[in-house]
């Protein structure tokens, strides 16, 4: 929320300091070539679907609650107790920002609040009766997080492929904690082998939820292939084949955008920035959307979605902050859109 909006601003002044980063000395490497792709959900493809089904917009729903719950302090300092963002825990938005979430009974094994540094929060909950395993990344709610989305310049991730690069601080912010959370995962999944493992985040969040959706993904045993990703109004996160290894890796990855969010048009494409494919654009009734007012965008660059959107039709922090419902709600801390003079001081 707070956090990127700085790279809209700064990224002039950033722009000499980056290198274009290409598909590399072996043009092959452009090419995940491994992964079956189904060639009529090729994610590289800019194709557009009207409307989604009901069951994927409650999935929507119920997950960005996650994304929600982490903006409540009581959600990320005290491990062990359960969800909540309702009541007291949010006064501000009186009928409770994750409703099905606390009907869930999600309990915390682990919280954790700037664990690396970096002000990151998030938690790792389990409802033994839902079946559901849900780690959640909280969106920038310090100077610190933003000064991480400063880092601008990519690092190489060889781990995802030989030409992939990645966004600096939202790689840091995410090794920060990745080591404890995968571990905890495995173990969690090893006593609970019949749980769904769900990524969720919000803003800054959402990039930390895509990359370790992807890393662990990546690096862990075969089961974590399943790990289902949700982020909601997420920057981009890297190069054209880092979304491309990212895209072709799993087909449960739900990239949420809305409105006229101007978070997810950053770091600009003109920095190499990409998306991962596809976006769920929810185009109309942010707060209550229906089935019709999503659409599904493929492609890395796809103009249909958020995309279409520029610097010229304004910078609409609202639309970042609407995602079925008012998502940082329970953030004591209200949010507050920095002033340009602000930016500069923090450069
Ligand atoms: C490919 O995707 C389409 C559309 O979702 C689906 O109907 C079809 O069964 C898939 N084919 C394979 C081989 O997975
Ligand atoms: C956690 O945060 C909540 C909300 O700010 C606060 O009421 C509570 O005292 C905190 N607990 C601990 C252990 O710091």
């Amino acid at each position: 929320m707070r956090s990127s909006i700085l790279l809209f601003y700064s990224f002039v002044a950033c722009i000499t300091s980056l290198t274009k980063q290409d598909c590399g000395d072996d043009p092959e490497d452009c090419d995940v070539k491994s992964l079956h792709i189904n060639s009529s959900q090729d994610p590289q493809d800019e194709k557009e679907q009207r409307g989604i089904d009901q069951g994927l917009l409650d999935k929507l729903r119920f997950f960005s609650q996650f994304a929600a719950a982490s903006y409540w302090p009581g959600n990320t300092n005290s491990t062990g107790d359960l969800l909540k963002c309702s009541g007291d825990s949010c006064p501000k938005v009186p009928a409770g920002n994750c409703p099905d979430v606390e009907k869930g009974e999600y309990t915390t094994i682990s919280e954790w609040k700037d664990f690396a540094g970096f002000d990151d929060h998030g938690f790792i909950a389990i409802s033994r009766s839902a079946k559901l395993i849900v780690l959640s990344f909280r969106g920038s709610g310090s100077d610190r997080n933003w000064a991480e989305d400063f880092k601008i310049d990519k690092v190489h991730v060889p781990e995802f492929c030989k030409s992939c690069h990645v966004h600096h601080g939202f790689w840091e912010s995410w090794r920060g904690v990745s080591e404890p959370v995968v571990k905890l995962l495995i173990r969690l999944h090893y006593e609970n082998p019949n749980h769904r493992v769900v990524v969720v985040g919000h803003s800054l969040g959402g990039a930390e939820a895509v990359l370790a959706a992807g890393d662990i993904r990546n690096q862990g045993p075969w089961w974590t292939a399943n790990v289902e990703l949700y982020s909601y109004g997420s920057p981009r996160v890297g190069n054209i084949e880092t979304v491309r290894f990212l895209s072709q890796q799993s087909t449960k990855s739900y990239r949420v955008t809305a409105m006229q969010d101007p978070i997810p048009r950053m770091p600009p494409a003109v920095l190499g920035y990409k998306h991962t494919s596809p976006e769920y654009w929810i185009h109309s009734s942010p707060d209550h959307p229906g089935p019709w007012d999503v659409n599904i965008l493929w492609g890395y660059s796809n103009p249909k979605g958020v995309n279409q959107f520029s610097a010229a039709d304004g910078f609409h922090m609202n639309s970042h902050r609407h995602y079925f419902g008012y998502i940082p709600g329970c953030d004591p801390d209200p949010p507050t859109d920095p002033s340009v003079t602000d930016i500069r001081a923090k450069l």
